[in-house]
């Protein structure tokens, strides 16, 4: 072969029909584009935060990153969650450092002790009784917007958020064909049975795009494949709406080695019996439903290349109260995402590369990657 029949790295193409281009490798490492991305797309949308149950009573907290914010998230005396910006009204100080607690029944701060109440309420300051101008409501803590679906706690730091049911709910309708398909699975009454955290060295856009296909399915995921025969074919279940991907003939249950399940969700239908669901909501949450658990995925973009995932896997209250063995059907998804989180760290690595200035391409079973493409360009330009 003489270099002639090779195309330089720099010169563009002109696309057959059958490819769509990507977004170019400057959007997986640039910093401006990373913050771009803060501004416009996880300090304006609703964003996946906490697992309710894990504040289980008054004055349990969590601290949560978005974008360049840190809030706290946490339980009042009335039961209800609040979350705030997680910076003193008093000179900025970080209020709580630690990822997860409780306090008794106030936030202080460690610096000059302002103190607020669970509500966010300034309730005290050294010598605070001689400054009786300073309004407790409008010194309290900035409040961020909370809303609770499917037994998470959602926040939106915008002042005026998008539509819950536009944005959200409108994902999950997008994907399933109705919004009632989810419910079904009462999501909501599901406890957690085990979590684990993935520290991944991509970009958050590496792991929506791997969410989304199935071309690698068969190359990466032995495992999966032999539950779901279907993937071998490289069409991810979230091509089509409202499909769910089935199980192998000889398959029990969605486990590792395609052994019986847990107890089955009593809600699900015939029709989503035996099937496999998976969602991705916009910009941070991949959801994968199966009769007998659900898995969650929360993702938490630290910097242009680095990425926190955080994966619960739900089931009935009576099978995690059982201490039935979850094993098996954890290290099925736990194997899928060790395989794609190698393989988007795999991508992340020639995103600096003058090969992919341009960007690269996608198959037609990926072109629908092409829409996520377009929603981020809308967004960050
Ligand atoms: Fe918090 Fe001073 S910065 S009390
Ligand atoms: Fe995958």
């Amino acid at each position: 072969m003489t270099t002639g029949e090779l195309s330089p790295a720099h010169e563009a193409q002109t696309l057959p029909e059958s490819l769509r281009e990507t977004l170019a490798g400057r959007y997986y490492t640039d910093r401006d584009i990373f913050r771009a991305e803060q501004d416009e797309i996880f300090h304006k949308n609703w964003f996946c935060s906490v697992l309710a149950a894990d504040l289980e009573r008054p004055g349990r907290f969590e601290t949560v990153q978005i974008g360049r914010e840190s809030v706290i998230v946490t339980r009042g005396r009335d039961g209800k969650v609040n979350a705030f910006l997680n910076v003193c009204r008093h000179r900025g100080a970080r209020l709580c450092t630690e990822e997860s607690g409780e306090v008794r029944r106030s936030f202080q701060c460690p610096y000059h002790a302002w103190t607020y109440g669970l509500d966010g309420k300034l309730v005290a300051a050294p010598n605070l009784t001689a400054m009786p101008d300073i309004d407790k409501v409008s010194y309290g803590l900035h409040r961020v917007h909370v809303r609770e679906w499917l037994g998470y706690v959602w926040l939106c730091l915008a002042d005026r958020p998008p539509s819950f049911d536009e944005t959200v709910i409108g994902d999950v309708t997008t994907r399933l064909g109705s919004p009632d398909a989810i419910v079904e699975y009462g999501v909501e009454n599901l406890r957690l049975g085990r979590r684990i955290s993935y520290d991944v060295k991509a970009n958050w856009k590496q792991i929506v795009e791997n969410f989304m296909e199935c071309y690698h399915c068969a190359t990466i995921h032995p495992e999966l494949t032999e539950v779901l025969p279907e993937f071998a074919d490289g069409l991810a279940a979230q091509y089509f709406v409202g499909h769910g991907a089935e199980f192998g003939e000889q398959v029990q249950g969605f486990t590792v080695d395609g052994s019986a399940g847990l107890a089955p969700i009593p809600g699900v239908t015939a029709d989503q019996d035996r099937r496999y669901y998976a969602i991705t909501v916009r910009p941070q949450v991949f959801i994968n439903l199966v009769p007998d658990h659900v898995v969650f995925h929360r993702m938490f973009p630290l910097s242009p290349e680095r990425t926190l995932v955080l994966c619960d896997w739900l089931y009935l209250p009576e099978v995690v109260d059982s201490g039935a063995d979850i094993d098996k059907s954890v290290e099925l998804f736990h194997r899928v995402n060790q395989q794609d989180f190698d393989a988007c760290e795999r991508c992340q690595l020639a995103m600096d590369s003058r090969s992919y200035d341009r960007g690269g391409v996608l198959v037609p079973s990926e072109h629908h990657i092409g829409e996520f493409h377009d929603w981020v360009r809308e967004r960050v330009g």
